[in-house]
């Protein structure tokens, strides 16, 4: 189980400070939300703040692609140091092309599903992905309640992915805390992204170390 903080919850004024905390503190990705008042209504950052992190931290950088046509922008993304590319289903014109195009920059693929996308958006795409971000809000915002009615698509997912005999890593974002981290990952959740539960806490360090308690808890 991976834990995956997102800087939209962190301070922008002293960015590296709080991804130097949660590096230290044993977070596994770094989680980095790009909106382009598009595809979602809010704008934040681009290329140019993950270069700028880049020389400053091993984390693995997760960069998840709120944005409409991807594809203008994998370059930047990938020479600006993303260990990861996640698109969104419903911003592709062409997802096919589209995760092929990041693998051949060496980067790892991933696709996102919005809340009311069905799993079978993955069908035909087995094997070109490494990893499936199942939306627990509808993009946009940090802090937004999550969405229970998405923990059977999770099962679902888990189970094609069993079928077709298809290793990826199945991400969760969106209200993720320690009430509902346990439920995720008994669905087949892999990697946890939380912004506000780990920033929004006045220890961050702490919040990590309980988000991964309670997702590890055994009844
Ligand atoms: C939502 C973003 C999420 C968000 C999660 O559009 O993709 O990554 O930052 O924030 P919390 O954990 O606060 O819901
Ligand atoms: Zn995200």
């Amino acid at each position: 189980m991976k834990i995956a903080p997102s800087i939209l919850a962190a301070n922008f004024a002293r960015l590296l400070d709080d991804v130097r905390r949660v590096e230290e503190a044993g977070a596994d990705y770094l989680h980095i939300d790009v909106m382009d008042g598009h595809f979602v209504p809010n704008i934040t950052v681009g290329p140019l703040v993950v270069s700028a992190l880049r020389p400053y931290s091993r984390l693995f950088f997760d960069v998840h692609l709120m944005i409409e046509d991807p594809d203008r922008y994998l370059e930047p993304f990938a020479e600006a140091g993303a260990d990861l590319i996640t698109v969104h289903v419903e911003a592709c014109r062409h997802l096919h092309r589209t995760l092929c195009r990041i693998r051949e920059k060496g980067v790892k693929a991933g696709v996102a599903l919005n809340p009311a996308t069905p799993p079978e958006a993955l069908s035909y795409l087995w094997g070109l992905f490494d990893l499936v971000l199942v939306m627990t809000v509808n993009p946009g915002f940090g802090g937004q309640a999550f969405i229970p009615q998405v923990v059977p698509k999770i099962r679902r997912i888990r189970e094609m992915m069993e079928k077709e005999g298809v290793r990826a890593e199945i991400q969760v974002d969106g209200g993720i805390g320690p009430a509902n981290a346990r439920l995720v990952v008994q669905a087949g959740a892999t990697v946890l992204v939380a912004g506000t539960a780990i920033f929004g806490a006045a220890d961050p360090e702490g919040a990590i170390k309980s988000l991964r308690l309670a997702a590890e808890r055994r009844e």
